[in-house]
């Protein structure tokens, strides 16, 4: 996919998660970022990984001159909820499947 960036989340020398992040290319947007894949090993959830990841990601996407980063989850997943939130997230709508979106402006 075109502007697909993949980040493999390392816990020392092992994999422990990933995530997916683009910028807009319709209509292209180079200030508009997308995370659109993100997960932890289940045996790994609920240690601060994923919060961890996401902040280092953000920096990343800030670096490449975004400055707004866009999301999305299911409605009942109360984790991501609070994981995106903490990073700063609002809900600004949602998309035709129903998913929740969200934003974080860059400053
Ligand atoms: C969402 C996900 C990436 C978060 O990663 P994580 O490493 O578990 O996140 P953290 O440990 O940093 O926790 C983030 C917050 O969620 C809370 N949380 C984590 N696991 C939880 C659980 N099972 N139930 C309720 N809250 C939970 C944490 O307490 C934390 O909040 P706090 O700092 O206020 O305590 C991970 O749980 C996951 O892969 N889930 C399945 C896939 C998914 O839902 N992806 C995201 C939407 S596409």
């Amino acid at each position: 996919m075109y502007g697909n960036n993949q980040v493999a989340v390392y816990k020392e020398q092992k994999v422990i998660g990933f995530l997916a992040f683009c910028v807009e290319v319709d209509p292209p947007d180079p200030e508009l970022y997308w995370i659109f894949r993100f997960m932890i090993d289940k045996n790994f959830q609920g240690q601060g990984y994923g919060t961890k990841a996401l902040n280092l990601v953000i920096e990343e996407i800030k670096q490449l001159g975004a400055k707004r980063i866009h999301t999305m989850h299911k409605p009942s997943n109360k984790t991501a909820r609070k994981l995106y939130q903490k990073a700063g997230f609002v809900y600004i709508g949602h998309l035709d499947d129903g998913d929740l979106l969200m934003e974080k402006k860059i400053t």
